[in-house]
């Protein structure tokens, strides 16, 4: 079957992210995996994966994501490894560390596998395990970051930072050094999934982001003195920025994720915008990414409404993120409530002020994302 012709076409999907499974042995309340999880129980074969990386690459795809989920739990990990070094892509194993192991780490690097990203949960065992919901999970990627650098591998350690660990900033930092790590991701998470149901459990307040970029730079200027390579990336949580950036460099420009289903989307968050995602089973990566609709719908300005339409920022943050725009507003074209010119900024605002309260936010326990709790929400969008 053919998609509709749209006319305008766009350069090629630089980056696909392969959504290998939704299986996961953690339950982070932050993971931006959808939340009726049970509902994409059905995964991609090992040939229709590899048949999708040689499409995306054909087209000029040169970056290849290999995320979950937890990706170490499909068995053909390697093979799909091996497919993408033959196929000339830069690869990337996104990885809670649970299931990694010694031997492993040496196939993936016989495979061709670049580079990987450790994911930790906090600095300290108590904390890590209960954001994680597993016991054993801070020994383990302990573990498998020594292991990851001692195969030589560059690591970079992804630590998602919240409420509840954003004031350890120094002992993760401290961590990442003793672990060796290439580059420290030091993110809060963004509020889409699990963390748009845990939002004002898990927003830090101004006070709590400014003491931790304020040390965050601290530690860049004893690194460079000290002649520590390591970097250090901290990204400001974008509820306290005044205006949005262009979320995925803009939808249907350089991304493509596809999902463990086979679903083709122009971000990781996007099936729950109110539009038709292709799948990779009925149609080619070309087909979807010159011809779908959902792909199309955003790209040039003829979707834009005020303030964005005649605003002088457009083209540079493409209106901001239309997963948040939707989610807060029910309208995936109005202006991302995050920038100060949106008529909905109130609701940043007011999420700000509950998070800088001094007991923290009204306490509702975090909503851990397991199949359980997932329950909840199949058939909800
Ligand atoms: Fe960006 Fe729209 Fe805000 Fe202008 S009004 S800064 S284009 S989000
Ligand atoms: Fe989908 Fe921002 S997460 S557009």
């Amino acid at each position: 079957m053919m998609l509709p012709d749209v006319p305008e076409s766009a350069g090629p999907p630089l980056w696909l992210l392969a959504e290998l499974t939704y299986r996961c042995p953690l339950q982070c309340p932050y993971c931006s995996n959808p939340l009726d999880l049970q509902k994409d129980a059905t995964e991609l074969s090992t040939a229709d994966w590899i048949r999708v990386f040689g499409q995306a690459r054909e087209m000029g795809a040169a970056q290849l994501g290999f995320s979950g989920g937890e990706p170490l739990v499909r068995r053909d990990l390697t093979e799909l490894i091996r497919a993408g070094r033959e196929l000339g892509y830069y690869s990337n194993l996104i990885t809670s560390g649970i299931g990694l192991t010694e031997r492993k780490i040496a196939a993936f690097r016989e495979a061709g596998l670049d580079h990987i990203q450790v994911s930790f949960q906090a600095s300290d065992e108590e904390l890590n395990n209960w954001i994680a919901g597993s016991e054993k999970a801070f020994a383990q990627k302990l573990a498998m970051a020594r292991e990851v650098k001692a195969q030589n591998y560059p690591m970079v350690l992804n630590f998602v930072t919240h409420r509840h660990n954003i004031d350890q900033i120094d002992k993760i930092i401290e961590l990442c050094i003793e672990l060796k790590a290439d580059f420290v991701e030091l993110a809060t998470c963004k509020h889409y999934g699990w963390a748009w149901e845990n939002r004002d459990q898990l927003l830090p307040s101004r006070a709590q982001m400014e003491r931790a970029e304020a040390v965050t730079n601290r530690y860049r200027e004893q690194l460079a003195a000290a002649g520590n390579p390591m970097k250090l990336i901290f990204v400001t949580p974008d509820y306290y920025e005044s205006y949005p950036v262009a979320c995925m460099s803009g939808l249907g420009r350089v991304f493509l994720t596809i999902t463990p289903d086979g679903t083709a989307l122009p971000c990781h968050s996007a099936r729950i915008l109110p539009l038709n995602f292709p799948n990779v089973k009925d149609h080619s990566i070309e087909s979807i990414w010159q011809h779908a609709e959902a792909f199309n719908h955003f790209r040039g300005n003829d979707w834009m409404q005020e303030p964005c339409a005649s605003c002088e920022r457009k083209d540079e943050d493409r209106g901001g993120c239309r997963c948040q725009a939707f989610m807060m507003t029910g309208d995936m074209h109005v202006t991302d409530p995050l920038c100060v010119k949106s008529p909905h900024h109130g609701q940043i605002i007011e999420a700000q002020q509950r998070a800088a309260e001094p007991a923290g936010p009204v306490e509702k326990p975090l909503l851990f994302r397991n199949m359980k709790n997932a329950a909840r929400f199949t058939g909800k969008p």
